[in-house]
């Protein structure tokens, strides 16, 4: 049984200040749920979530890591480093690091494999097409390649670690949510290519999220579809009364 996950990503949004005024006010209206929560903050936020979210069951994750153990990286931040802090998950390979600083398929599998050999790490896997290829009915395609690049040389049990969150670009930010039928049929393809590169048993234990414009008013339908296990939330996480609203969906 899959126990459903919502994840909201703050992306380069919220201050330490900032974060602690959210997380004073989730704990306020945080209720007994059955969902899993967590939140994906900016770097500089993370000790302060983990601290405040201590005696809570609610996550909190970092948007990106580097890859090798330590070195001459300007800028960039370790597994061991996100290990000291206490993080639960970590996004990998999000669109916007993929277009503006670039990720590859090559860098996001070198993460994946750091995350789970080095650490208990969750890495929320973000795949997804652009406009144009779904226009052009790329879309499948796009998304079995980046799953089959970006899981190469994973095993089963790394593999069924794995949080994959579909996300399709033209519905990020946009406000143009997929309708829940294309996130489902595009969820399940995602299920099925699983089941292709390992098994039944792995592709039955991935969590897979839909993530793109979900907001309180979506949130029920694109939740109620079968291959949909979750949301990762950008813009409606940042409101603690909103974020609550699409956990309770
Ligand atoms: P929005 O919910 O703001 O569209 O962002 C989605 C996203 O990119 C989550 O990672």
């Amino acid at each position: 049984m899959r126990i459903p996950f919502i994840a909201g990503n703050w992306k380069m949004f919220k201050t330490k200040m900032e974060a602690l005024e959210f997380a004073d006010e989730f704990k306020k209206l945080y209720g007994d749920t059955d969902v899993k929560t967590a939140i994906c903050a900016p770097f500089t936020a993370l000790e302060t979530l983990v601290e405040a979210f201590r005696d809570t069951n609610i996550g909190v994750g970092a948007q990106n890591v580097h890859f090798e153990e330590e070195g001459a990286f300007t800028g960039e931040i370790s597994v061991s480093m996100l290990k000291e802090i206490g993080v639960d998950y970590c996004i990998v390979g999000h669109s916007e690091r993929r277009e503006y600083f670039g990720e590859t398929d090559e860098t996001v599998n070198l993460k994946l494999k750091k995350l789970l050999r080095d650490s208990d790490i969750i890495p929320i896997l973000c795949v997804g097409e652009n406009l144009a290829q779904r226009e052009a009915g790329k879309e499948q395609d796009i998304v079995i390649n980046q799953l089959t690049a970006d899981f190469a040389g994973l095993t089963h049990e790394e593999a069924a670690k794995v949080v994959i969150a579909y996300e399709p670009i033209w519905a990020i930010g946009t406000g143009k949510t997929a309708t829940p039928e294309q996130a489902e049929e595009m969820c399940a393809l995602i299920r099925n290519t699983v089941e292709k590169l390992y098994d039944e048993d792995t592709c039955d234990k991935v969590i897979i999220q839909y993530g793109g414009s979900v907001k309180p008013e979506n949130a029920t339908e694109i939740m109620n579809m079968d291959e949909i296990d979750g949301a990762l939330v950008g813009g409606a996480s940042l409101i603690p009364s909103k974020f609550i609203e699409i956990i309770n969906f």
